[in-house]
């Protein structure tokens, strides 16, 4: 067979088809690469807090608790940089915390405040916010917990949804471009959906949490917020990180309740699933790319052992591959301005 003697050893000159061609330059593969990672593609979460201060936080190195005023002079720098898009999540006082997590819906909450004054300041920076009630309530869930006399509790799901679009309403009032539901109740985009057009905020987003796993990599953020479960855990509505075919039915099912975008969180380790919900949907896909992946690379890189510009950029990069159209993520300056730099 003519074929196999093109392979054969020692007649290496007859072979024709050379793989290799196409990464012969830098403006070759420049030319041909498939996937590329820009700052428009990234989402930066961001921490609001009470007061006047601006603090570093140490367990989630580069990210810091922002007062209202800080997080507008951060989001004029991040514009500069090409950031488009930043999520805002809530630090809570202890004693602003209650049962129902009602500080969620206060239209003078440091939430809504943060919206509107980002708003006014740089209108061309999208606001996304995040929907959950655990920053809120003194249990630590993202839903409002029944408590029964044998000590077992409950997390109720439509009674939640409620306090969502309660929640939901109040940042869109303040301004906000996207909702971001976190807490993974079922039938919450549907009712947010109704909620918000009821109210005429037919052009807020719905971009849904809608495969999030319950991942151990969220430690480092609950520790920045004070958010961790204060018992039990979160997986009656997280989903178990051993199923991939039921991202599938949370996709079916955010994308029939009028969801604009799913999510898949973590990335790094749910790239599968990431890679699934993009051959099933038309929809734009997200991921988080969370604290604990954050931390991973930062501690490796802070330990020396690996280059942190160039293993940040090859993950991000990665979750692009996969399948994520956005990305989460907690390096989002430093990778816009290393973008910049190569640029
Ligand atoms: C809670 C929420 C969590 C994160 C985003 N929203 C934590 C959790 O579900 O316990 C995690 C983000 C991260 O780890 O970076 N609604």
């Amino acid at each position: 067979m003519l074929r196999q003697k093109w392979y054969t050893a020692g007649v290496i000159q007859e072979l024709p088809i050379r793989p290799r061609r196409n990464r012969k330059s830098a403006a070759i593969r420049n030319m041909v690469r498939e996937t590329a990672l820009t700052a428009a593609h990234l989402v930066y979460p961001m921490f609001v807090q009470e007061g006047e201060e601006d603090s570093p936080i140490e367990s989630l190195p580069g990210c810091t608790r922002w007062s209202v005023q800080g997080i507008v002079s951060e989001c004029r720098r991040l514009y500069e940089l090409g950031i488009r898009c930043v999520d805002l999540f809530a630090v809570v006082p202890e004693e602003k915390k209650d049962a129902a997590g009602s500080e969620a819906w206060n239209p003078e909450g440091v939430v809504p405040r943060a919206i509107r004054a980002i708003k006014a300041a740089v209108p061309g920076m999208m606001v996304m916010t995040d929907v959950a009630l655990d920053p809120f309530n003194t249990y630590g869930q993202d839903g409002i917990v029944k408590e029964y006399e044998d000590g077992s509790y409950e997390i109720l799901n439509d009674e939640t949804v409620e306090a969502l679009c309660r929640q939901a309403l109040c940042h869109a009032r303040a301004g906000a471009d996207i909702i971001s539901p976190s807490d993974m109740m079922d039938g919450r985009i549907g009712a947010l959906r109704t909620a918000l057009d009821a109210e005429g905020y037919t052009g807020v987003s719905l971009l849904s949490y809608t495969a999030k796993y319950a991942s151990a990599f969220y430690g480092p953020f609950r520790g920045a917020l004070g958010s961790a479960p204060k018992f039990g855990d979160k997986k009656t509505y997280q989903m178990d990180p051993g199923n991939a075919r039921e991202a599938l039915r949370e996709a079916y099912l955010d994308e029939s309740e009028g969801a604009d975008m799913l999510m898949v969180k973590p990335a790094t380790m749910y790239m599968d699933v990431i890679a699934l919900l993009r051959q099933h949907t038309t929809l734009p896909i997200a991921a988080y790319h969370v604290s604990g992946e954050y931390l991973m690379l930062k501690a490796a890189a802070a330990s020396g052992w690996l280059d942190e510009k160039q293993t940040t950029l090859e993950t991000l990069l990665s979750i692009r591959r996969a399948g994520a159209d956005i990305i989460l993520t907690y390096a989002a300056p430093q990778v816009a301005e290393w973008l910049r730099e190569e640029a």
